[in-house]
C-alpha cells in the first residue's frame, strides 16, 4: 500500500462505516474518517494503518458535500452519537436502505426487494431517556456531553434530541449547582459529588429526573427537589443514585428516592409499562410502535398460533401480538427482564403469554424436546445476532413462520443465509429508523417456510 502515517491525501468520502464515520478509499485501500459525510472532497491526515483499512482525520474540507445541512443549533454539543448529523435526513434514509441491501446480498446471499426506510416525520427530540454528565468551567455548572475520546464536556443549553422539558431541567440542576456552590465531579482529580444527571420523560411529558452522586451525602438536594417541581412542570419523580464508580456504566446499584412517585408510565401503542430508574425501556416509543406493529402484520397472528418470543427483553413484543395469537412463550437471559416480562403483562391484564429465563440457544431446544412445540416464532437479538445453536433447533423444528427484529442488518443476513440454505425464504424486509443521525438500523423481516 503506497500510503503510510503522516500521509496527507485528498479524495471523496464514498460511504459510511458501521460507526458512521466517513470512508474514502486511495487505491481501493479504505481510510476510515470521523467528521466527515457522503461526498465531502477532503484532505485526510492518516493516523493509523491497519492491515485492511487505515484511520486518518480531517485536515481541511476542500469541497463540502451538496447533501450536507446546517442547524441553528451547536450540533457539536450533542457528541459522538449522531455521526451523520450534518447529512440530509432522507440522505441517511437512503443510505441506510442500501446498507441492508448490501448487507443481504453481500454476507446472506439474499436479494430481496427491501421497503424504503420508515423515517421520523420530525427526527428530533426523539429520546425519552439521556444521562447528561454534569461539570464545571470557570466556576459555572456546564451540562453536556463529552468531547469524543475525552473527558472535557461541551457546554450545551439544548438537547435537541431530547423532550424540551428536559433543557429546562438541565438549566435547573445548573441554576442549583451555582446557587448552592454544590460540589461536581472531575474525572482527572476524582473529587467531588456531583456526576451526571438522568432524564426519564413519558408520552405525556411528565419526568423522573435521577441525580446521580458519588456518595450519597449530598448538602442541599432538597433545594434540588424544591426547584425542580417549582421550575420544571411535568417533574413528578426525583430520584439520586449512587455511583463511586468511572465504568462504563453510568448508574451505580443504589437509587434513593427523593420526591414523587416511584415510578413513570409509559405507553407503546396501547401497552403501558411501569419505568423504575433502572428499568429497561425502548429509547424511541414512537419508532419502536412502528417496528413492532410490523413485527405483529408479519406474523400474521391467529387463534390456533402458538409463538416462541426468542429473547423477549421485558416483553414488549410478546405483550403486542398477545391478543392475536393462542400463546406467546418468551425466553429471555436478563433475569430482571424476565420480571419485568411478567410484571408488564399483568399490568395490562394479558394472561396468554409464558416468560422463561435462560440462553434461548440452551432452553428453546430443551422445551421443544419437552413436546412444547410451536407453530411461528419471532426472534430479536442483541447486535451479535442469534446463536448458530439455536438456528439448527428452529430449523429442526419447522415453524411455518418466522419474524426476525434485528438491530444489525450484518449479523441478520448472517443468519438468514442458514435459514434460506435449508428450506425458508425472505418474504419482505422492512427497515425503521429508530436512531436518527447515528448510523444504526432497524428491520423487521418475514421467513416463510418455501
Ligand atoms: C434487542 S433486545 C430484545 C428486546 C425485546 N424484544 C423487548 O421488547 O424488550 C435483545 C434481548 O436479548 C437478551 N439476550 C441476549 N442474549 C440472549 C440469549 N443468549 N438468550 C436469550 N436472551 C438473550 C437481552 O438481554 C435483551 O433483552
Amino acid at each position: 500500500m503506497n500510503i503510510d502515517i503522516g500521509d496527507i491525501i485528498e479524495g471523496e468520502i464514498i460511504d459510511f462505516t458501521h460507526e458512521g464515520n466517513g470512508v474514502m478509499k486511495v487505491d481501493g485501500f479504505p481510510v476510515f474518517v470521523e467528521d466527515a459525510l457522503i461526498g465531502d472532497v477532503i484532505k485526510v491526515k492518516i493516523t493509523q494503518m491497519k492491515k485492511s483499512f487505515a484511520l486518518g482525520i480531517v485536515e481541511s474540507l476542500e469541497k463540502p458535500s451538496t447533501n450536507r445541512v446546517e442547524y441553528k443549533f451547536d450540533t457539536e454539543a450533542l457528541g459522538g452519537g449522531v455521526p451523520l448529523l450534518g447529512y440530509s435526513y432522507d440522505k441517511q434514509l437512503e443510505w441506510k436502505r442500501n446498507k441492508v441491501i448490501q448487507d443481504l446480498h453481500r454476507i446472506g446471499g439474499v436479494d430481496v426487494a427491501v421497503n424504503p426506510v420508515i423515517g421520523m416525520g420530525h427526527p428530533f427530540r426523539y429520546r425519552n431517556h439521556s444521562q447528561v454528565p454534569i461539570g464545571k468551567f470557570d466556576g459555572k455548572a456546564i451540562t453536556g456531553y463529552y468531547k469524543r475520546k475525552s473527558s472535557d464536556i461541551v457546554p450545551m443549553e439544548e438537547d435537541h434530541l431530547q423532550p424540551e422539558v428536559a433543557d429546562s431541567i438541565l438549566k435547573t440542576v445548573r441554576d442549583w449547582i451555582d446557587k448552592y456552590n454544590v460540589s461536581v465531579y472531575d474525572r482527572e482529580t476524582k473529587e467531588g459529588i456531583v456526576r451526571h444527571i438522568g432524564i426519564r420523560t413519558n408520552e405525556n411529558n411528565e419526568s423522573m429526573v435521577i441525580l446521580v452522586t458519588t456518595f450519597s451525602t449530598l448538602p442541599n438536594k432538597f433545594q434540588l427537589v424544591h426547584m425542580l417541581v417549582k421550575d420544571c412542570p411535568g417533574v413528578v419523580s426525583v430520584y439520586q443514585n449512587i455511583n463511586p464508580m468511572d465504568g462504563k456504566f453510568t448508574y451505580g446499584r443504589q437509587y434513593i428516592h427523593l420526591f414523587g412517585k416511584e415510578t413513570l408510565t409509559d405507553y407503546i401503542g396501547d401497552l403501558q409499562f411501569k419505568i423504575s430508574p433502572d428499568s429497561f425501556f425502548q429509547i424511541n416509543r414512537q419508532q419502536v410502535g412502528v417496528l413492532y406493529g410490523k413485527a405483529r402484520e408479519y406474523l400474521q397472528g391467529s387463534e390456533e398460533d402458538i409463538v416462541y418470543d426468542l429473547y423477549s427483553g421485558i416483553g414488549t413484543i410478546s405483550l403486542f401480538v398477545a391478543g392475536d395469537v393462542n400463546k406467546v412463550i418468551g425466553i429471555e437471559s436478563v433475569q430482571a427482564a424476565v420480571k419485568n416480562a411478567e410484571e408488564n403483562a399483568k399490568l395490562n391484564g394479558i394472561e396468554n403469554v409464558e416468560f422463561h429465563h435462560g440462553k434461548a440457544e440452551d432452553l428453546f431446544p430443551q422445551m421443544i424436546n419437552k413436546g412444547m412445540k410451536a407453530n411461528k416464532i419471532i426472534l430479536d437479538p442483541p447486535r451479535k445476532g442469534c446463536d448458530k445453536e439455536l438456528i439448527q433447533a428452529i430449523l429442526a423444528m419447522q415453524p411455518d413462520r418466522i419474524v426476525y427484529v434485528s438491530c444489525n442488518p450484518s449479523t441478520l443476513a448472517r443468519d438468514l443465509k442458514i435459514l434460506v440454505e435449508d428450506g425458508y425464504s425472505v418474504k419482505k424486509v422492512q427497515p425503521v429508523d429508530m436512531f436518527p443521525h447515528s448510523a444504526h438500523i432497524e428491520c423487521a423481516c418475514l421467513i416463510e417456510k418455501k
